[in-house]
């Protein structure tokens, strides 16, 4: 910076000028010979949810485990707001975590839970109150404060779970795959209820998932890691159009690739391919400048309600075969069936490239 007129405040995750709440340099985790996280770089901005998503394996709770303080990394830095915590114990770093399997002691009441980690820090008794109360109302379960964990609802109890950890007002809250013993439509809820929450109280929440669309629904910033590697970071609206590579690509639903003769791959969602029997004439306008045009043969069609997919082999610029799929809407009766000789499209503002 070394212009002194001032700069138009960049949005959101262009922040480059504060603080991280929380930054990881140069982090590796080796267990024996295998390397769980792998010479990681990672700012997380604060008073934002940045999810960690990745598949099963990829790293996601030891980098959450070094970030509360449960392991050293064996190799690297971890800040949080700014200072060398790498080797400070986790009571001292004044986080919240939210496990996966989320224990709540069935022997005391709701509120006794939520108090519980404001009395390990010796709150005095009358703050405890105040703000077991505050945290209750906050995740809706004020009037269930003298119950015992085991008369509440999945839902319930993972609220309760998360106003333990919010309760003593963490500097960041550290949350690993919370809804993942929820049924599917709870966890719909819950999505929405830590983002309110979140955003009511302007916590630093790092939420880590496997499910690409709770990252997407919920992320202010979302981290893409494989094989304890961050392969993209940035916002949803960031990342989901332009994936970086082809594990990203597929990772968030990218089905169709193609390989180009000039090196390279294109990728496509199915909701943006085109699938037209061979038969309609095609006009030139709409094979617009650069887009995608096969020539394939469909090989299933699945009614999915709404949608249709329909699966096509075709072969590429280099001569691959090439499986596509197309996501179109369900209207009445599709005129496709296997075995149809059919013309594949997509615009040229909807493929992404992909390095090799
Ligand atoms: N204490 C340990 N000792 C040896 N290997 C470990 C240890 N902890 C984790 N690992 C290995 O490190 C890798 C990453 O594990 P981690 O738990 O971070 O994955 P994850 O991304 O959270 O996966 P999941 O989505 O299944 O929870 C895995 O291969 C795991 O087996
Ligand atoms: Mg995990």
């Amino acid at each position: 910076m070394s212009t002194p007129t001032p700069a138009t405040p960049s949005p959101s995750t262009g922040a480059a000028s504060t603080t991280p709440a929380a930054e990881l340099r140069g982090v590796s985790q080796v267990f024996g010979d295998f390397t769980a996280v792998d010479d990681v770089d990672l700012a997380i901005q604060p008073g934002k949810l940045t999810t960690l998503l990745g598949p099963s394996g990829c790293g996601k709770t030891t980098t959450l485990r070094m970030l509360a303080g449960y392991s050293a990394p064996t190799r690297g830095t971890i800040l949080i707001g700014g200072d060398d915590m790498t080797r400070t114990p986790p009571e001292k770093r004044g986080l919240g975590m939210v496990f996966q399997s989320y224990a709540l002691f069935p022997h005391l009441s709701v509120a006794e839970n939520v108090a519980y980690g404001l009395k390990l820090r010796r709150v005095p008794a009358a703050e405890r109150e105040a703000r077991v109360g505050e945290t209750l109302d906050l995740v809706g379960l004020g009037h269930l404060a003298a119950s015992k964990p085991k008369k509440l609802s999945g839902g319930q109890q993972q609220r309760v779970a998360l106003a333990r950890a919010i309760a003593i007002r963490p500097t960041l809250l550290l949350l690993d795959e919370p809804l993942s013993n929820l049924d599917a439509r709870l966890r719909v809820q819950m999505r929405a209820e830590i983002r309110r929450i979140q955003g009511e109280t302007g916590l630093t929440v790092v939420l880590v998932t496997h499910d690409q669309d709770e990252a997407l629904e919920m992320s202010d910033d979302m981290v893409l890691m494989r094989a304890g590697r961050v392969m993209q970071q940035g916002s949803p609206q960031q990342v989901f159009p332009a994936p970086a590579n082809r594990f990203v690509a597929d990772f968030l639903g990218y089905e169709n690739f193609v390989g180009l003769t000039a090196g390279g791959t294109v990728t496509v969602r199915p909701e943006h391919l085109a699938v037209e029997p061979a038969t309609v004439p095609r006009g030139g306008a709409d094979q617009t400048a650069g887009g995608l045009q096969l020539t394939g043969t469909v090989t299933d069609v699945a009614y999915r309600g709404v949608d249709l997919l329909v699966t096509v082999v075709a072969v590429d610029e280099t001569g691959a075969r090439v499986r596509l799929v197309s996501d179109v809407r369900a209207t009445g009766t599709s005129p496709l069936s296997p075995g149809d000789d059919v013309v594949v499209t997509a615009p040229a503002g909807r493929l992404v490239r992909l390095p090799d």
